[in-house]
């Protein structure tokens, strides 16, 4: 596949206080491919998502998104771009509906409240 590049990770690394958890990490994605990120319990995995997620910086590297540096400081930046997260280890607000739970920060809303039928 030569499809345009979409996601490209450069030498990422993070370190956590007593552990480096990705050391120079690199990764291409192309618009229509789909990716399984494998490796064993503390490999990093849920580190490089969430460094893609917003959630935490890297400690080194850059990343870019669509062609430009992507450096999102929190997870509004990184959904902004267009980057949907499934976090493996959920919290779920069990008082809300499982889509508005998958919707949460991003409500359609129509006068006011959520627009269930757009949901
Ligand atoms: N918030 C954190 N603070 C300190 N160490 C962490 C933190 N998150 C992950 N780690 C450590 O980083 C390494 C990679 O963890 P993680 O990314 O969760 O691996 P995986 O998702 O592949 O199982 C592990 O050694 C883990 O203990
Ligand atoms: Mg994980």
């Amino acid at each position: 596949m030569n499809n345009a590049l979409l996601l490209e990770v450069k030498s990422l690394s993070k370190v956590f206080p007593g552990t480096r958890a990705l050391n120079s990490v690199s990764l291409e994605v192309r618009k229509g491919e789909v990716h399984g990120l494998c490796g064993e319990n503390g490999a990093g995995k849920s580190t490089l998502m969430n460094i893609v997620g917003g959630v935490f910086p890297a400690t080194e590297g850059i990343m870019k998104f669509d062609g430009k540096v992507f450096n999102p400081k929190n997870p509004k930046d990184s959904q902004d771009a267009g980057i949907g997260f499934v976090h493996q280890e959920l919290c779920l607000c069990p008082h809300l509906s499982a889509a508005e739970n998958i919707f949460i920060g991003r409500l359609p809303s129509k006068g006011g409240k959520i627009d269930l039928k757009t949901l």
